[in-house]
């Protein structure tokens, strides 16, 4: 008898890498948070969240709060809500917050946010808000973590027990978890119209096959990785929410490659960034947010000006951005506000194959821990 697989590969189904196996596994983490939230076309949570409308009306503004990925989830919170209702949010990285003397009312919602649900920082922060007299939603992927006992509301992802300390999956469903809560108080809130609410939720839903489509073919990202891998400095650039998941995508490089990058507003990069940018230097240029679209492509141009090596993430039938950048990935095509949940995949996998390319130790980076209980 011949074995030729060990339990450490099977643990691994099959996959090289935890990270790579979470990777994959994020159209079912993402259809396993959807599931049962969303009734007769439109986002329910009334299962979730025991907040009367009387109550969800009442807050006048939220903070999200959180550590790492989890904060940067938070950053799309901020624009997903105030589109969606109106609400002004705030975001602040959880070991911050406390210290800034946040303005924090009984009218406040405080969403903090947290894979493991034991951040020392976050848990902090949570405590501090309750202490204040605010309301805390906990998003958080693990059943009876501290989160998910001290928050006066939780609303859980199920991505699944995430082992690689990049996360990934978590994030996701970070993603869908704040899509759930700024739908659901934009139909409580009436901020939007139904028509838009529902076709919202049909997009939303679309989500998981439209993240499988872009699992397929990871040979152009190889390619770019194989690039990259070379180097030791780069920048990622976005506008909008593209500049939240360039932030996403920076971390996810820095932590598993060791390589330096930068995540820039592309508008800043006029502001001082441009020094930097030279002959054959890596720019990930994320464009698929319709509003900023030709400013986009006017900083990419800036940067190929210089010489830049540049890596172009667009939208499906962008037939323009091909012309200007050296290498074009794209995303199927969804509602401006859902695009994060896609862009940011090809950006994992850009991480995994640079640190593999470069033969490091993608699940367990030196230095980091998954979990960090210490303030
Ligand atoms: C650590 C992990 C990060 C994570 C952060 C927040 O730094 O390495 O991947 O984003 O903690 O973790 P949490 O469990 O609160 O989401």
């Amino acid at each position: 008898l011949h074995v030729t697989w060990d339990a450490a590969t099977a643990e691994k189904g099959g996959y090289e890498h935890f990270m790579l196996k979470e990777i994959h596994e994020q159209p079912k983490a993402i259809r396993d948070t959807l599931a049962g939230r969303v009734k007769d076309g439109l986002v329910d949570l009334s299962q979730d969240l025991s907040f009367t409308e009387a109550e969800l009306k009442r807050f006048d503004k939220i903070h999200f709060v959180a550590c790492g990925t989890a904060y940067h989830a938070g950053l799309i919170g901020k624009s997903v809500v105030e589109k969606l209702t109106g609400i002004p949010v705030e975001v602040d990285v959880a070991s911050e917050y406390r210290y800034r003397d946040p303005i924090i009312t009984p009218s406040t919602l405080v969403v903090v946010v947290s894979q493991s649900g034991e951040t020392a920082d976050t848990l902090a922060a949570l405590r501090e808000a309750q202490q204040t007299g605010a309301k805390v939603v906990g998003i958080t992927n693990v059943v009876g973590s501290s989160v998910a006992r001290e928050a006066d509301e939780v609303l859980m992802t199920w991505a699944g027990p995430e082992i690689a300390v990049a996360s990934t999956k978590a994030y996701t469903t970070q993603l869908i978890a704040i899509y759930l809560l700024g739908l659901y108080l934009a139909r409580i809130l009436g901020t939007c119209s139904e028509t838009e609410l529902s076709d919202a939720t049909q997009a939303l839903v679309q989500l998981p096959e439209q993240v499988e489509k872009l699992l397929q073919d990871p040979v152009a990202i190889q390619r770019v990785a194989g690039e990259i891998a070379q180097h030791e400095d780069l920048f990622f650039i976005g506008r909008g929410l593209d500049h939240a998941v360039v932030m996403e995508g920076s971390l996810k490089l820095k932590e598993i490659s060791y390589i330096h990058s930068d995540a820039y507003a592309a508008g800043e990069l006029k502001h001082g960034t441009l020094a930097l940018i030279e002959e054959g230097i890596p720019v990930i240029a994320l464009a698929t947010q319709k509003a900023v679209y030709e400013k986009m492509v006017s900083n990419i141009i800036e940067v190929k000006a210089r010489g830049a090596y540049v890596l172009g993430l667009g939208l499906e039938g962008d037939t323009e951005l091909g012309k200007s950048v050296d290498e074009v990935i794209t995303i199927p095509d969804t509602r401006p506000l859902f695009t994060p949940i896609l862009s940011v995949v090809p950006l994992q996998l850009l991480a995994y194959y640079t640190s593999t390319a470069r033969g490091l130790n993608v699940d367990k980076p030196r230095n980091l821990a998954k979990s960090v209980t210490v303030e």
